[in-house]
């Protein structure tokens, strides 16, 4: 195993990371895939129970805004890729506790790229590599830091930053930091930029989880403000294929923005959601809308999202494998039939389940 290529991937309890991890466990079977989290309220390790043991594949526990702990398991694994999600990325949390978004967001992703530098400085792959994993930072970014669009338009990869959040504007400081060391020192980076994802595993403080578990329990579904926001939702089965097509086939030193071209206002996405669970869970029609309430808007809340992905699929050739509403109804089956992951993560019992397993060194 000790010789085996490896690629570290950051924050891969999470979300979408669990998404990736898994993808990567299955796809590369001779690469080592190492699983670096923090393990905050958004990491779940449950996320992974099916690849947990897999022979390719270990966990590690610490926080990237450690700089020994960084530097240290960076010298014991030598990874030759690095693949970083881990982040905080809720809008609305961003709001109350912005500097936990400036410490793992900039200053972890700055500690993630001081080690690989130094690192791969250190050990100079030669002309006649033929390894199948080529050396690559790979940072997992946001539509967020290009800022809100009016009615019209779509965010290209040209689009200026203009992030309003301090949760985008944490990740606009790590997408800058990530090319500048691409400028200053020749690191080896690619950053994609990805619209709203969905699917299973998201944590349910997120709207579209959010509303399928209160609608189930019969629970008011927060909208904020008129509802009238728009969001390019992404099914995050397709994100990970998109991080794979880019990680192994992108340009170094280029962005890729990720997109389904699927935009929705957030009212009609609630209305589509409540007619999906009123045929799921056979109640009359109508009825779970009931539900739908109208609560006080997000401070700074941008208009619009809409991602123009049109590089990525012409130089790449990816683009999204299914429809929104056929990825509405796999994500709302999941969370009707994952009961006790849902229990898990509303009741915090998931934050006890793996305790004393993994202690950071
Ligand atoms: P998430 O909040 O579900 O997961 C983040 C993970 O990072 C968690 O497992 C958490 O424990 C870990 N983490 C947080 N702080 C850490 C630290 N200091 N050290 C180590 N690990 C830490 O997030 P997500 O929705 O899966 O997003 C993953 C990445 O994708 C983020 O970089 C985010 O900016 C980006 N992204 C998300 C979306 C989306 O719609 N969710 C869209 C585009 C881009
Ligand atoms: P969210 O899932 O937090 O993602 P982001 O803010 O990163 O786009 O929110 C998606 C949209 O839904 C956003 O416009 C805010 C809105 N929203 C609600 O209307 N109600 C809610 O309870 C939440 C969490 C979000």
């Amino acid at each position: 195993m000790q010789n085996k290529q490896s690629i570290l991937i950051t924050g891969g309890a999470g979300f979408i990371g669990s998404h990736v991890v898994r993808r990567f466990v299955n796809n590369f079977p001779n690469i080592m895939i190492y699983n670096l989290d923090k393990l905050t309220y958004a990491g779940n390790l449950e996320n992974l129970k099916d690849i947990e043991h897999a022979a390719n594949y270990k966990f590690i526990k610490g926080d990237i805004t450690d700089t020994t702990f960084i530097n240290k398991i960076f010298a014991e694994y030598k990874f030759d890729a690095v693949i970083h999600l881990a982040a905080e990325s809720h809008v609305d949390r961003s709001i109350t506790s912005p500097m936990d978004f400036v410490m793992t967001n900039i200053v972890g992703t700055v500690n993630l790229l001081n080690a690989a530098k130094t690192l791969w400085s250190n050990n100079p792959i030669d002309d006649k590599n033929t390894n199948s994993v080529r050396r690559i930072f790979y940072h997992i970014s946001t539509d967020e830091v290009y800022g809100t669009l009016g009615s019209t338009g779509h965010f290209s990869e040209q689009t200026p930053y203009d992030p309003h959040s301090p949760y985008s504007a944490s990740k606009a400081g790590s997408d800058h930091l990530v090319r500048a060391y691409y400028d200053t020192y020749k690191m080896p980076v690619v950053i994609s930029n990805c619209s709203n994802n969905y699917g299973s595993h998201h944590f349910p403080e997120k709207l579209i989880p959010l509303a399928i578990n209160n609608i189930k329990n019969n629970k008011p579904v927060p909208v904020y403000g008129a509802g009238l926001n728009v969001r390019d939702w992404l099914w995050v089965n397709d994100h990970a294929s998109a991080i794979e097509t880019i990680f192994t086939k992108g340009v170094i030193g280029e962005t890729y923005n990720i997109g389904g071209n699927n935009e929705w206002k957030n009212i009609d996405l609630i209305h589509l959601l409540c007619e999906i669970m009123d045929t799921k869970l056979n109640r009359e029609k109508g009825e779970s809308a009931k539900l739908i309430t109208f609560v006080k808007d997000r401070a700074g809340h941008d208009l619009r999202y809409a991602i123009d992905a049109t590089k990525l699929k012409n130089e790449l050739g990816w683009s999204p494998s299914i429809t929104f509403e056929e990825g509405l109804a796999l994500t709302v089956d999941w969370y009707l039939h994952n009961e006790e992951w849902l229990k898990h993560v509303t009741s915090g019992e998931y934050l006890k389940y793996y305790q004393g397993q993994y202690e950071q060194r």
